[in-house]
């Protein structure tokens, strides 16, 4: 048997909380199934009279956090109490004083990954962060180890289970927007603030961070394209399936000879494509590369439990290579890279446009789109009167173009209202 490694844990609220119980509830099943004794020896929170899922000896439990991270009694550090300040300070602090650190925050690997990566390197530590994206879904380290050989062109990701949530609420039962996610918000899948959910910021920090992986080029949140969800209408998602496709908030990174392109917004994809079928809160990670062709990686996406698994693994690898005294290899180098305007991306529309129903208004649109370069690949007609829906769906053409032929529509006397405008994923469906 190894010596015992000490952990300290910075948070103990739903992962950290989580993950605390179980080191000690599991303590023995880890350490038959791989040698190695981890003693949670403290633990950082906010506040030292909350309620906690678990019991700890006096002493553990501190709400001195800058002092864990450079106790020399914790051989590991895990941070789980979120955001960016302070939490970047304790991480950098307990890498260059030699110890292996282990988060699952998004948010902080988004925002400072590259220089906490540098960090780690020039200690010679691991900087892990497998739960920092899909909670449970194992993605980092197949995106960093197995599939480091492979020339990644594209991921698409559904990343937030709240968005996916609701979208499916109202795919499913024809919910509107705001009764799906007061019901989300009722069930526990989505914060009493939903914000970062609907917007698509949560998605963003993690497109971030699985382009910047699979392509080997740092990608800042910035740098990310997003919408998000609370304008989608229920009529578009009945339009949608029966055009063959279900509206998906996806996070989509590829990458083309003129550069990475990294977006996160509502998607329409084929009712065919297997991300059609995750439902509810699941996530899933859909990769596609030249010699691994189409891989996909589902299940929870969050959660105390299953981020909780996800964190203990990155623990016990850390462990392992603190045990093994080795030079710790980079497990990921960031060259640099062009990242595309979105303005040149190419993308496809679905448009839907409320219209006089008289002649010649099919003429007019349709001259709208060939100013603009677009072309169109169907058009849909449902008459009201005088008035009709037009649902248009274009060809792949650069994101400028689409939206200069939109422009060009607004001001058409026979155009009513653009009523909703989503982006389709695949020339092909
Ligand atoms: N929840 C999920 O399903 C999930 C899934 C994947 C990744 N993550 C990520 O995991 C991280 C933790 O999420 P969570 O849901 O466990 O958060 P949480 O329930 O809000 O817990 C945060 C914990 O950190 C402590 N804390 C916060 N600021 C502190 C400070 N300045 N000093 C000391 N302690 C501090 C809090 O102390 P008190 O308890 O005393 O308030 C609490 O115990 C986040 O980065 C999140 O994005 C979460």
């Amino acid at each position: 048997m190894y010596q015992s490694l000490g952990v300290g844990i910075l948070g103990a609220g739903t992962i950290g909380g989580t993950l605390v119980r179980r080191l000690i509830d599991e303590h023995d099943i880890v350490q038959a199934k791989t040698g190695l004794d981890l003693e949670v020896r403290r633990v950082a929170v906010r506040s030292l009279d909350k309620p906690r899922p678990f019991t700890v000896p006096d002493g553990v439990l501190t709400d001195r956090p800058e002092d864990l991270v450079v106790d020399p009694a914790i051989d590991l550090v895990v941070e789980v109490m979120g955001g960016i300040e302070p939490a970047v300070r304790y991480v950098l602090a307990a890498l260059e004083s030699g110890k292996p650190v282990i988060t699952a925050n998004k948010e902080l690997i988004a925002a400072e990954g590259r220089d906490l990566i540098s960090a780690a390197e020039r200690s010679g530590v691991p900087l892990l962060f497998e739960a920092a994206v899909g909670g449970g879904i194992p993605i980092i380290r197949p995106l960093t180890e197995t599939l480091a050989g492979e020339p990644i062109g594209k991921v698409l990701g559904i990343v937030n289970g709240t968005t996916n949530y609701i979208l499916s609420q109202m795919t499913e039962s024809g919910r509107p927007y705001a009764e799906a996610l007061a019901e989300a918000q009722e069930l526990g899948y989505a914060e009493p603030d939903p914000t970062a959910d609907v917007t698509g910021a949560d998605a963003a920090s993690k497109a971030a961070i699985l382009a910047s992986l699979a392509f080997g080029t740092w990608v800042p949140p910035t740098g990310v394209y997003r919408e998000g969800i609370d304008r989608i209408a229920g009529e578009d998602i009945a339009y949608a399936a029966d055009l063959g496709y279900v509206i998906k908030l996806l996070a989509v990174a590829d990458r083309r000879p003129e550069g990475i392109s990294v977006r996160v917004h509502p998607v329409m994809i084929s009712a065919e494509h297997p991300l059609a079928s995750i439902r509810g809160a699941t996530n899933a990670i859909f990769i596609e590369g030249p010699s691994i062709e189409q891989l996909l990686f589902a299940g929870p996406g969050a959660g105390g439990e299953p981020t909780a698994t996800a964190v203990l693994g990155d623990v016990i690898d850390a462990a392992r290579e603190l045990l093994a005294e080795a030079q710790v290899a980079p497990r990921i180098r960031f060259a640099p890279g062009a990242l595309m305007d979105f303005g040149d991306v190419p993308t496809c529309w679905y448009i839907r446009l409320d219209v006089a129903d008289r002649p010649g208004v099919l003429a007019q649109i349709a001259g709208a789109f060939g100013e603009a370069g677009v072309s169109l690949r169907s058009v849909w007609q449902e008459g009201r009167g005088d008035r009709a829906t037009l649902l248009l769906v274009t060809h792949e053409a650069a994101e400028r173009s689409q939206r200069e032929a939109v422009e060009a529509l607004r001001h058409l006397d026979t155009v009513h209202e653009v009523a909703a405008v989503v982006r389709v994923e695949g020339d092909e469906a």
